[in-house]
């Protein structure tokens, strides 16, 4: 980015800059320890096959429709709702509350990553036997106290990037560390098919038992489309709010779902085969990716080199993810309430280390505080990614189409009418009609409101 164009603004220096930081908020814990458990947990291929769809439905209509409000007002999300049309200005503050609550509990598990990685270089877990490892990883999270000083570390590394106002340093490394964590993936994932009984597992991510497919399959699959690409809460109004007025929004709105994507099949096909391998349970939730990788590692020449080179990739795209999670929280009280950014940042970030410790203990001391058969953890991420995140998107769709007007945004979208927009009418259509309808049909179905209205 460069600081010094006049409007005091920073701004992305290249295309390519941009669409990695873009992909660098959008890559990370969701892809690599989400996505393959909520696949697992939620039918396999019939979640995969959910995903894709509104992916093409919903992740790119918003993607573009994100990045085309943040750079015509080339403001954080609550100053742009507030400057297209004040009423709305609540839309940007809902992201904000979302944002808040994602970062509570991405924390915690970002610990987990920093605990792993720290566990792989005393070469603790170079063992094939799944009971052991499943010991392993059980003990560290039921564990009071390990868990939060780890959850503690993460958030001050989060902190520490953003008040440092150092976040373009780390997308210059993400043009390095990107690539090789994508290489190491691929690296994985050939480890985890050529497993004995791997095919299981690719089977059960690729082959969708239609069966399996009901609301709450989709309610988790269209959950994951938002956490994943990082949308409905206006981080990605806030990066298209940086970037210059001759790029092309709709080929970034191609190319990061699809970097994005492909991340996330890659850990998927990582993971499950090597689940069904090692005869591990699928459905086994949030601890699959950790109990999982280190059966693999065991299993490969050089194995606890490729486990700490893996665990650190992954904490560095947990970074870039967490960084713009903060940001965005930040910018609102530095917009909103005056704070200085050092004061916001030191306060935001301590507020939200507080609110993810029952997320944590929730693991263990407290796990016997349940809510609709989820932990505590699952249950705010529950909320913020699958209510408050999908709520987000359906009122800016409503937004774009009915309030500040497709034309508006079809402007800002073309540069005014310079580049051409083949997909023009399907977006239209999209933005205005299929998306917002479609997230509000998930939601009357998942949540069941209908039937109890209708006394069913
Ligand atoms: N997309 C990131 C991931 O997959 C997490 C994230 C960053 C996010 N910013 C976000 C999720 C904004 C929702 C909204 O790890």
């Amino acid at each position: 980015m460069d600081q010094n164009n006049g409007q005091n603004r920073g701004q992305w220096n290249s295309k390519l800059g941009f669409v990695l930081a873009a992909s660098g908020s959008a890559v990370g814990l969701g892809n690599i320890w989400r996505f393959p458990f909520m696949a697992g947990a939620n039918g396999g291929g019939a979640f995969v096959l959910v995903y894709f769809i509104l992916l093409v439905i919903i992740g790119f209509t918003l993607m573009l429709g994100e990045l085309s409000i943040g750079r015509a007002t080339q403001l954080s999300p609550i100053g742009a709702y507030r400057k297209l049309k004040a009423k709305y200005a609540w839309i940007g503050a809902l992201g904000v509350v979302a944002g808040f609550l994602i970062l509570s509990f991405y924390s915690v598990i970002g610990g987990w990553v920093i605990r792993y990685l720290v566990k792989g270089i005393s070469g603790d877990f170079n063992v094939a036997d799944g009971s052991v490892l499943g010991d392993l990883f059980v003990n560290f999270i039921t564990n009071p106290l390990e868990p939060l000083v780890y959850h503690g570390i993460f958030m001050v590394l989060t902190l520490l990037i953003v008040i440092g106002g150092v976040s373009k340093g780390i997308e210059r490394y993400s043009k390095i560390l990107m690539p090789m964590l994508f290489v190491m993936m691929v690296l994985l994932m050939f480890r985890s098919l050529t497993l004995p009984g791997a095919m299981e597992g690719v089977k059960f991510l690729l082959v969708p038992d239609f069966s399996k497919i009901n609301a709450q399959v989709v309610l988790a699959a269209l959950g994951q489309v938002f956490f994943s690409l990082s949308l409905g809460m206006g981080t990605m109004i806030t990066y298209g709010s940086y970037l210059r007025k001759d790029e092309n929004l709709i080929s970034s709105s191609i190319e990061i779902p699809l970097i994005d994507t492909a991340i996330a099949f890659i850990a998927g096909l990582a993971i499950l085969p090597a689940v069904f391998a090692f005869g591990f349970d699928p459905e086994g939730g949030p601890g699959l990716l950790f109990i999982t990788l280190p059966a693999v590692f065991s299993q490969m020449p050089l194995g606890s080199i490729f486990a700490i080179l893996f665990f650190l990739l992954v904490l560095f795209a947990a970074l870039t993810s967490s960084i713009s999670l903060l940001e965005v929280v930040v910018s609102y009280t530095v917009d909103e309430w005056k704070w200085s950014r050092k004061l916001s940042t030191i306060v935001l970030a301590g507020a939200i280390f507080l609110l993810g410790i029952p997320s944590s203990l929730g693991q263990g001391v407290w796990s016997h505080i349940r809510l609709f058969g989820r932990d505590i953890l699952d249950n705010v991420d529950f909320l913020a990614s699958n209510i408050l995140l999908p709520f987000g998107g359906m009122m800016m769709c409503i937004f774009i189409g009915w309030v500040w007007g497709v034309d508006k945004a079809l402007n800002e979208v073309t540069n005014g009418g310079k580049i051409s927009f083949p997909l023009k009418t399907f977006w239209v259509v999209m933005i205005k009609y299929v998306a917002p309808l479609a997230i509000f049909i998930v939601f009357v179905q998942a949540t069941g409101i209908l039937d109890l209205i209708l006394g069913n």
